[in-house]
């Protein structure tokens, strides 16, 4: 049995769409319940649903034998995990954001709001800018507007978020999509599965 580790949500239902087409369905996981794991014996899957950002956890510490996740969660963790397959989908862009108006005059740390504090450091160390991180866990957007941070560090998908809040893009760290991502031990020990399933996905999301 492969096991999987999906994220809860849109992403890990588009996901799954795919990766049902491409022979693994598991059709009570689109079901309204609390479940946590699937399973499709005669496919030999095993489906655990999980928080996006909990996805390469599982996968690195081999509770999973492969993942779907997030760019983004991988450049934040820096998981010790095989990259396998760009699928193109769930694609966004890493950006630093801040009211239109904002212009950085270089007198004092910025104050940067994100939940992506490592990428966010990177990103301004390369700069040699000093910074200031708020580290927070959702609703980012609100920091710049309440004075809590100067700019925000995050994921831009329809810009609708930042746009409804007054917020522009000021500078583009990234681009973002999901990733087919192997735990190293499964992908030596379960190749062949894990590189079906990769074939599958191929089929499915041809370049
Ligand atoms: C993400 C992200 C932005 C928003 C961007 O938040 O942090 O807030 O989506 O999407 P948009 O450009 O299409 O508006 P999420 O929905 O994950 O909720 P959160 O605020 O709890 O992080």
């Amino acid at each position: 049995m492969l096991r999987i580790a999906l994220p809860k949500g849109r992403l890990g239902e588009k996901a799954y769409h795919v990766l049902a087409e491409a022979g693994y369905p598991c059709p009570e996981l689109l079901e309204d319940n609390r479940k946590l794991i699937f399973e499709n014996t005669d496919a030999g899957i095993q489906y655990f649903l999980v928080k996006p950002s909990d996805v390469s956890v599982y996968v690195e510490h081999g509770a999973a034998d492969a993942g779907i996740v997030g760019k983004d969660i991988l450049l934040e963790y820096e998981p010790d995990i095989y990259e396998l397959f760009d699928l193109r989908m769930g694609k966004c862009r890493m950006c630093v954001a801040g009211p239109g108006r904002f212009r950085d005059r270089h007198t004092r740390a910025l104050r940067v709001a994100t939940k992506f504090p490592h990428i966010a450091g990177r990103y301004f160390d390369a700069q040699s800018r000093e910074i200031e991180i708020i580290h927070l866990n959702g609703s980012i957007e609100l920091a710049p507007l309440v004075g809590l941070s100067d700019v925000i560090v995050d994921i831009v998908e329809t810009g609708t978020t930042l746009r409804e809040n007054g917020l522009s893009v000021l500078e583009e760290i990234v681009p973002i999509s999901a990733r087919f991502i192997a735990n190293k031990a499964s992908f030596k020990f379960k190749g062949a599965e894990i590189r079906r399933i990769l074939d599958g996905l191929k089929a499915c999301l041809p370049e």
